[in-house]
């Protein structure tokens, strides 16, 4: 089992799509273990996207990011790291493909709703950032526990 970092950004909380995205998430069948809400310090921000410190969307970026509150969580699933950034769709939203989460509700690069970790070492990396040992969740779901 693997898990991912996943981030929703301030303006999917502020259109209100949270409740589709995260229905999509579950509905696949992947386990939630953490999950916060929080305007991220622009430090932490930073450190998040450290690799594209310098680049020219940089600032813009960091400004977005820290613009509003972001739901971030971590997720658990098989292959789930590739998994969810096929069903995040591609960076550029006008390049990703319908169905996918940013191919349906976004347009812009700048403001593509969603992050999802991109490999094993910074789903670990993202997590560490910004999640202790015991926020995170070890549940079994059960159906028939409550209904029986
Ligand atoms: P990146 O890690 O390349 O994409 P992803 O989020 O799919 O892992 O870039 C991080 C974020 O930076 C991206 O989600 C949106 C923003 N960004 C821009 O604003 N302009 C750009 O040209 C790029 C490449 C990214
Ligand atoms: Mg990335």
């Amino acid at each position: 089992m693997e898990r991912t970092f996943i981030m929703l950004k301030p303006d999917a909380i502020q259109r209100g799509l949270m409740s589709d995205i995260l229905k999509r998430i579950e509905s696949k069948g992947y386990k939630l273990l953490a999950m916060k809400f929080l305007r991220i310090p622009r430090e932490q921000a930073e450190r998040h996207y450290a690799e594209h410190k310098g680049k020219p969307f940089f600032e813009g970026l960091i400004e977005y990011m820290t613009s509003g509150p972001v739901l971030m969580m971590v997720w658990e699933g098989e292959n789930i790291i590739a998994s969810m950034r096929t069903m995040m769709g591609k960076t550029n939203p006008n390049e990703a493909a319908p169905g996918t989460i940013r191919g349906d509700y976004a347009q812009q690069t700048g403001r593509n709703i969603i992050h999802g970790s991109d490999s094993p070492e910074s789903a670990k990396r993202e997590i560490e950032l910004f999640f202790n040992d015991y926020e995170i969740q070890s549940w079994e779901p059960s159906v028939s526990k409550w209904l029986c």
